[in-house]
């Protein structure tokens, strides 16, 4: 089945202080955006990539796109985001037609996801997966709260869960077509990633191997470490 990719852009980057949409940042020069279409373009099975752009950017968008030449394989087409991610992936999602069967959806914040990681996540939807993550092992440990309601203030340790059982995940997230549009249809309440929505259908989600330049930039420091990684990249 041919593939496709949305990637939601759409999102302000509050956490990354003032400034563009995140998604339009540079990363030594180029929009972070380019730079995340082009990692998905990289795969020979992506034939299409959906941008969900931030609601007063299609027209920015689609000028840059233009100007950053994709692989003659590879249509795109941009529409615009909604509040929320998830708003933004349907809206995407909606844009994706019928025959392409398995849809992979893509952080723009994660610009720099080796090809080699795409294509692990679009073989293992075509083996047969519903959805799949890629994850890697933590390096902290992680404890569940009692949320304190300023900022700052102590908050009380309710858990420990072991970490050597837990994973942090990433994009691209694969998806047998069908399966997502389903699970948006179905799941109502919010979430962080696409794939809790297909976990909430009862269907199985697997994983495999993340990587580290798959990372989500999210705060001042990830811009740093993107910057350093293009540059170990020559890029
Ligand atoms: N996103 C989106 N539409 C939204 C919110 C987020 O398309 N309404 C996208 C972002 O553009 C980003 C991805 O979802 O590529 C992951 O979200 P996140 O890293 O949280 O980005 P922002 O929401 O932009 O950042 P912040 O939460 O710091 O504001
Ligand atoms: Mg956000």
């Amino acid at each position: 089945a041919p593939v496709a990719a949305v990637i939601p852009a759409a999102g302000r980057g509050v956490r990354l202080g003032p400034g563009a949409p995140k998604a339009l940042r540079a990363l030594n020069g180029t929009p972070m955006l380019i730079h995340a279409v082009h990692s998905l373009a990289a795969s020979r099975h992506v034939s299409l990539v959906v941008v969900v752009a931030p609601v007063d950017g299609p027209t920015e968008v689609k000028s840059l796109l233009d100007a950053h030449a994709l692989p003659e394989r590879t249509d795109f087409v941009v529409v615009p985001g909604g509040e929320s991610r998830q708003e933004s992936v349907a809206l995407g999602l909606a844009a994706v037609p019928p025959e392409y069967g398995v849809v992979l959806v893509h952080d723009a914040a994660r610009p720099l996801v080796p090809v080699d990681t795409v294509d692990a996540v679009i073989e293992a939807v075509r083996d047969g997966a519903p959805a799949v993550v890629p994850a890697l092992p933590l390096a902290d440990t992680v404890k569940e709260v009692e949320p304190a309601t300023e900022p700052g203030a102590p908050e009380p340790v309710v858990a420990t869960p072991e970490r050597a059982r837990l994973r942090a995940v990433q994009t691209p997230q694969g998806f047998d077509r069908a399966t997502l549009v389903r699970a948006h249809e179905t799941v109502t309440e919010d979430v962080t990633d696409d794939a809790s929505m297909v976990e909430q259908l009862g269907l199985p989600v697997v994983t495999v191997p993340g990587h580290e330049e798959a990372f989500k930039v999210t705060r001042p420091l990830d811009l740093v470490l993107a910057e350093a990684v293009l540059a170990r990249r020559r890029l």
